[in-house]
């Protein structure tokens, strides 16, 4: 009863990772605005988060998603701040974009290991207390380049189409304990990601969106939003587009 009581006063418990800056601040931000008890973790750019926290009064978390041992850690530490994990968004991601007759297995690995590892290690230390509690909300920040592949991008590609994989197989897993697993995959938007593409390259890019623009955070978060639900429970292993039509799958 205290439990139901804390829900109705405070909303579901959501963390984000990557959740500072770029999409993952819109859907951090995004999540407090629909009620939600939400923490932001991230990595690197302490000032940064510290001015979005005292922005938002979102509480951030520093750990490297790419450590299953950290994210257990930083699960621990936000549920002793706000409260059991109810709903995971692997935002989490990093590029480091070069055709792959000159990618270093450096760059090939430090993006599967975050783009791919992090989503691992982050529902693995935060699945077991779904299915105690028999509710989970997983979103997978993907990317329409996983979906269609992009030159220069071999590996984040790779991380981005095995995101979706992994998705389908965790929504099969969960969902008789009404844990859904989906994922998005955002078009081009502007970020600082994005920004730094090559200004040549990012305009044959956006020749290439019927929207003829960017996407907007806010707009990626908004399929967050959706799918984070308690009513989206019947909406299990999708991959929603959020693309401005870029690519249709
Ligand atoms: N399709 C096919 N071939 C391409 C290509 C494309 N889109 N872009 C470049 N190439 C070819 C070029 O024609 C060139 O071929 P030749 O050597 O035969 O002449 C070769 O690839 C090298 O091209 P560049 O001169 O551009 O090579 P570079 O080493 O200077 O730059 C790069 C390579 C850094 C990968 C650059 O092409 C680039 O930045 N590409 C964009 C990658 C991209 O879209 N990243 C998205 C980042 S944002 C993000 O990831 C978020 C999200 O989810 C959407």
């Amino acid at each position: 009863m205290q439990i139901e009581a804390r829900k109705e006063r405070t909303g579901r418990v959501a963390l984000v990772t990557g959740g500072t800056t770029g999409i993952g601040a819109a859907i951090s931000e995004a999540l407090l605005a629909a009620g939600y008890r939400v923490a932001a973790n991230y990595l690197g750019n302490m000032p940064l988060a510290e001015a979005f926290s005292a922005r938002t009064g979102i509480p951030v978390f520093e750990w490297n998603v790419a450590d299953l041992a950290a994210c257990n850690d930083g699960v621990a530490c936000v549920q002793a701040a706000i409260g059991a994990v109810e709903v995971l968004v692997n935002n989490a991601g990093i590029t480091r974009d070069v055709m792959l007759h000159k990618m270093t297995a450096a760059q090939w690995r430090e993006v599967i290991d975050v783009d791919l590892g992090g989503c691992f290690a982050m529902c693995r230390a935060v699945i077991e207390g779904m299915r105690e509690r028999r509710f989970g909300r997983i979103v997978n920040i993907s990317s329409v380049n996983g979906l269609s592949g992009q030159a220069g991008q071999t590996n984040y590609a790779a991380a981005k189409a095995g995101l979706i994989g992994f998705t389908k197989s965790l929504a099969l897993e969960g969902a008789s304990r009404n844990i859904t697993t989906n994922a998005i995959a955002p078009g081009y938007t502007d970020t600082a990601m994005v920004s730094a593409v090559r200004p040549d390259v990012m305009e044959q890019i956006l020749k290439a969106v019927p929207a003829g623009r960017l996407g907007l955070p806010s707009e990626i978060a908004r399929g967050a939003v959706f799918l984070a639900a308690d009513d989206a429970g019947f909406i299990n292993g999708i991959t929603l587009s959020i693309n401005g039509g870029k690519y249709l799958a």
